[in-house]
């Protein structure tokens, strides 16, 4: 396993280690994205010492002579310090179990296996030495390379001593299922289930993270079916739980929106890396539970989902412990809107309604699209094509409607001082009026989006409403010129 230990910290490690009388390993992530071939996408090197980790850790820092700062957490019995890419994390080799979040104090100290055996799967419990005599030596009592290459999860020990060691390592073991597609042992997916309940003791922020990983993942949904066919769903996330269900009135059956949902979320994740745009996936129909009405002669609706799961945006983000900021408002717009590009397909590609969707979406407008297109998940081949190709034309229709009348980062063509100032007025409502209505005679086609067109308009409508200026709408101008025209005329 040398070819491991490219890094020069290892030798630098390898030497302090020596100096001290102690010995040190390598063990955990890296070992196992090392044997995967994987690029992890938090790089971090776990280096267990039996001894003192955290003294070897600040001779290393020493060693390595450049200003480098030691994060201690004494508590843990931890101490990190980054090194060119990587988090180096250095801990004492413990009897109990490992636990990067454990507020419990290190009491015992162990050998190199004690240490591995308490570590939470077996693809995790790999080590290699740094020790002078076995430089790159591969320690592995728990069979980890082949569980890798079977592509299986499995605790070193018996699984519910693992789990109630800490029972983050449910989650932890759907994560990694979903990340790398492997398979949970039977054994450890039974003691799962078994212990899902116990997921309550964790925080919010720990099980938020996990699930974000499971999330990004390439195929989420595997991770979704595991985590309800578990029980863990209902303890993490009880509002994508009640997705689930067939209902049956009249021989009409509505599909089940727990498996439409986690399918439009795979859909999405071929199409996009944001987190944020798969939150809105997983979170689009997530009002349909409370909307559902089964209409005799229509069959089921879920009349106002969108606009009502949108207002559960916020509460859903506040009890999962997601941001409370703008990507909370970017999800909520999403889901409120996410119907919007389907029914402009069907109902007919018109200006009007793709400059009200380029106005309401904005520069989320890609993203809406890359929504809704994913959100068609209709068996039928036949209906998929002609819902893609009507998502082509209006995608086409957007580009032209937005180089044509640039409606998406819509600003007002005549401000609210110049309408003061026309109509010499002071602050009120009449304002308010003029501006919505100049809005909507742009978006309905009757006006361009210029300065000059809104003005025109704004002179007119205020007159309608009963304000008073002596500018005069050039149509008003025009007739008036003709007619002083015609009374010169007269007079010469
Ligand atoms: N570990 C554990 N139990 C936990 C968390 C971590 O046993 N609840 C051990 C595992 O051996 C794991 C190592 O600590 O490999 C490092 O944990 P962490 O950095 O969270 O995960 P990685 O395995 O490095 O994976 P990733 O970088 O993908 O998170």
């Amino acid at each position: 396993m040398k070819k491991s230990l490219t890094n020069p910290i290892f030798k630098i490690i390898s030497a302090v280690a020596e100096e001290q009388k102690v010995t040190a390993f390598v063990v955990g992530g890296f070992v196992r994205d090392f044997l995967l071939n994987r690029v992890s996408d938090d790089p971090d090197i776990d280096i267990v010492v039996v001894g003192n980790g955290i003294e070897i850790a600040r001779k290393v820092v020493k060693a390595i002579k450049k200003n480098i700062k030691l994060s201690i957490f004494k508590n843990f019995g931890t101490a990190m310090f980054q090194y060119e890419d990587f988090e180096i994390e250095f801990v004492g080799a413990r009897k109990e179990s490992y636990r990067r979040n454990s507020r419990k104090p290190i009491v015992e100290n162990g050998t190199i296996e004690d240490d591995q055996k308490r570590r939470d799967f077996t693809i995790n419990a790999m080590a290699i030495s740094l020790n002078k005599d076995s430089y790159g030596e591969f320690i592995d009592p728990f069979n980890g390379k082949k569980d890798l290459k079977k592509k299986v999860i499995r605790t070193p020990l018996e699984p519910d001593k693992t789990f109630s060691d800490d029972p983050l390592r449910m989650l932890r073991a759907i994560r990694f299922a979903t990340q790398l597609n492997f398979t949970i042992v039977p054994e450890t997916l039974d003691s799962i289930t078994k212990n899902s309940e116990r997921i309550k003791i964790v925080s919010k922020e720990r099980i938020l993270t996990e699930l974000n990983k499971i999330i990004l993942a390439d195929k989420p949904s595997k991770g979704f079916k595991l985590l309800e066919q578990t029980g863990l769903l209902s303890y993490i996330f009880p509002d994508l739980e009640k997705l689930k269900g067939v209902e049956t009135i009249d021989g009409k059956q509505h599909k089940d929106n727990f498996y439409h949902t986690i399918k439009v979320l795979d859909n999405i994740s071929k199409k996009t890396e944001n987190l944020w745009l798969r939150w809105a996936a997983i979170l689009h129909d997530i009002a349909k539970p409370q909307t559902k009405k089964f209409i005799p002669g229509q069959g089921w609706t879920f009349h106002a989902h969108d606009f009502i799961g949108s207002r559960m945006v916020p509460r859903i983000f506040r009890e999962l412990k997601l941001p409370l900021n703008d990507k909370m408002k970017y999800v909520q717009k999403l889901v409120l809107l996410h119907l919007r590009p389907i029914s402009v397909a069907q109902e007919g590609v018109t200006d009007s309604a793709i400059r009200r969707l380029l106005f309401d979406a904005g520069d989320d407008i890609e993203d809406l699209m890359t929504l809704s297109e994913a959100d068609i998940t209709s068996k039928n081949e036949q209906k998929i094509r002609s819902y893609l190709e009507n998502f082509q034309k209006v995608r086409q229709k957007l580009k032209e409607i937005e180089e044509k009348d640039a409606v998406k980062n819509f600003q007002p063509p005549v401000s609210g001082e110049e309408i003061m100032k026309a109509f010499n007025i002071m602050p009120s409502k009449e304002i308010g009026i003029i501006k919505n209505a100049i809005k909507e005679a742009i978006l309905e086609g009757i006006i361009g989006n210029s300065f000059e067109e809104a003005y025109e308009f704004m002179l007119i409508k205020g007159r309608e409403i009963g304000l008073k200026t002596s500018e005069k709408p050039k149509i008003v101008r025009q007739k008036s010129e003709i007619q002083n025209r015609k009374a010169k005329g007269k007079k010469e």
